[in-house]
């Protein structure tokens, strides 16, 4: 087995999998101002950005060769109410970035996320009454808002709310809207994970957040889950697929591979981007090598692309690496 390992042109030219920049997805938060970038202390790295910086920051990603970025807002805590009324405001701060993003980057790939805890004082995805989660109303501002974000003339709409039935709901709502070209990708398998964490801060949903969210995403003890949670929505219409968290559910990402053949992403997710960075900043790991062997896994496992924080760096390292 060693004479196929011994030089580095030996080993680069068996290699079963490549990581490549065309592999990620660039996940950003946006924040009101102007010239701001607010740094997220538990996300070393990562920064809250107004619209014209992440703008420019877009054509630097562009230039990079990165395809996509995905939009978080972090909403002021005064537009937050439990009807979620800010995220069908055509203005809002989601909607102001992606025309913003569409008018200077026209090339690049704008996914909205679709769920709404950025704009919930409960911080949950769905309506809540009571404590409970209103699935068939939440339903419909759900589709609203996916079809006010579509309307700004974002690319793709992710919906990461885990309702059932959402994304038959949504795809009929866009079309009727005359947005049939708008893709959908699903966040078919999303478990109530623990690695969420640094997200909520970044959002800031975490102090708001009442309970959990156990009974809407996926218990991280089941996989056959999975393939019926995807099942319902390729069979409701998604274009592609999202598994969340990354690492701990390779298995999820290759059984849904196998299973449907469809474009499935992973979600290297906040808590497992933090792990990399904290251990790294301790000197106990090597941030760089150690990044792109967790995004060469994803790859292995069967996904065709990645949504990171750390895009960027990995970007910066693929353009510069011949010694690998
Ligand atoms: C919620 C949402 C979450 C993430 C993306 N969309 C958090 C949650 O479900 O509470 C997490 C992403 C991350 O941790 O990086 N709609």
């Amino acid at each position: 087995m060693r004479r196929n390992r011994r030089t580095p042109w030996s080993r680069q030219l068996v290699a079963e999998n490549r990581l490549s920049v065309y592999d990620l997805i660039w996940p950003v938060f946006v924040i009101e101002g102007e010239n701001k970038r607010e740094p997220v202390p538990s996300l070393p790295g990562v920064e809250r950005l107004s619209i014209d910086v992440l703008v420019s920051m877009t054509e630097d990603a562009s230039s990079l060769g990165i395809l996509a970025v995905m939009l978080f807002p972090c909403v002021d805590s005064e537009l937050k109410a439990p009807d979620c009324a800010e995220a069908l405001n055509p203005d809002n701060l989601v909607c102001r970035a992606v025309r913003a993003m569409k008018a200077t980057c026209p090339g690049i790939g704008v996914i909205c996320d679709v769920a709404l805890d950025p704009f919930n004082s409960d911080g949950h995805d769905g309506l809540v009454r009571g404590g409970e989660i209103l699935n068939d109303e939440s339903l419909e501002i759900l589709c609203a808002q996916a079809v006010v974000q579509g309307m700004a003339g974002c690319d793709a709409v992710a919906p990461s709310d885990m309702m059932d039935g959402r994304i038959g709901a949504i795809r009929d709502a866009l079309d009727t809207a005359n947005l049939q070209s708008v893709q959908i990708m699903s966040y078919a398998a999303k478990y109530a994970s623990a690695f969420y964490g640094p997200f909520r801060d970044a959002v800031g949903s975490a102090g708001s957040l009442k309970g959990n969210k156990k009974t809407y995403q996926m218990d991280p003890a089941n996989s056959d889950e999975a393939i019926r949670e995807a099942a319902l929505d390729i069979q409701e219409g998604a274009d592609m697929l999202i598994v969340k968290p990354g690492l701990p559910y390779l298995d999820i990402v290759s059984r849904l591979k196998g299973a449907f053949a469809l474009p499935t992403f992973t979600y290297h997710v906040s808590g497992e981007y933090a792990m990399l960075k904290a251990a790294s900043q301790k000197g106990w790991l090597e941030y760089d090598t150690a990044l792109i062997e967790t995004l060469l896994a994803f790859k292995r496992a069967g996904a065709d692309g990645i949504i990171s924080y750390a895009a960027l760096d990995a970007a910066r390292l693929l353009a510069g690496r011949h010694k690998h």
